[in-house]
């Protein structure tokens, strides 16, 4: 079986991460997410003083910071999956909270900060083998990957897997904060100028909204081998 270029885009909190994880454990991919990435530079943000007292972000500041931000991955062996390291530091936890949540829309709409990212993300997969999921993946960072999936629910299914995700770590959350979230990272993703989530041309699209994992995880599987084998 040939090696290829796996690309998944698609909301927030559709699950993308969890079939993509899955299936490139299974066939022995290495796995990047790259809202991860711009979660780190967020992070790094909030950490250091870079947004104003107006919500916004300060770009000159961190036009000057940017090349400080050293992001990579490294397995974690008890889940078997990657944790992500912001300057050596495993962030994992911290990137995943509604504080960067709230905010890596702004980060991810900077030009500077989606040009550097991608050079990273092309250069993790410049020998293919790898399975990547994102906003961008199809269209921009690996437009001539092999395959191309598209995945899709509804806002509300969304924050409701959301909701069950940060409750099941002991968040405090609320549900209609969580639902306020989803849409408005949709609205800023969908919108914005420099690589808003689309669809490509040639991606297959999933709707989830009343899948199991398991039988996403099994439509997946039956996508790569397809994809591999041509
Ligand atoms: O997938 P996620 O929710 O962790 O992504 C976090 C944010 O980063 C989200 O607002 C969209 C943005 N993002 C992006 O613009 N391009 C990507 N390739 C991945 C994520």
């Amino acid at each position: 079986m040939k090696k290829i270029t796996i690309a998944i885009d698609g909301f927030s909190s559709c699950g993308k991460s969890t079939m993509a994880k899955d299936l490139a454990r299974e066939i022995g991919y290495i796995y990047i997410d790259s809202g991860a990435m711009y979660r780190a530079v967020t992070l790094y943000c909030l950490q250091n003083g870079l947004f104003l007292a107006d919500g916004n972000v300060d770009l000159e500041a961190l036009k000057q910071h940017m090349p400080k931000i050293r992001i990579s991955f490294c397995l974690n062996e008890t889940s078997g999956r990657p944790d992500t390291y912001l300057n050596g530091e495993n962030v994992e936890q911290q990137i995943r909270t509604m504080e960067v949540s709230g905010k890596v829309s702004l980060i991810a709409a900077v030009g500077f900060v989606r040009e550097a990212l991608v050079r990273m993300q092309q250069e993790l997969g410049k020998d293919k083998g790898i399975v990547m999921d994102g906003r961008d993946i199809g269209t921009t960072v690996f437009p001539d990957a092999e395959l191309k999936i598209y995945v899709t629910a509804s806002a509300e299914i969304r924050a409701q897997r959301r909701y069950d995700e940060l409750k099941a770590k002991g968040e405090a959350v609320d549900f209609n904060e969580i639902l306020f979230n989803v849409q408005e990272r949709d609205r800023i993703d969908m919108t914005r100028a420099v690589s808003p989530l689309r669809k490509a041309a040639d991606a297959i699209e999933l709707d989830n909204s009343h899948m199991t994992i398991e039988e996403q995880k099994a439509w997946l599987k039956e996508q790569y081998l397809q994809a591999a084998s041509k």
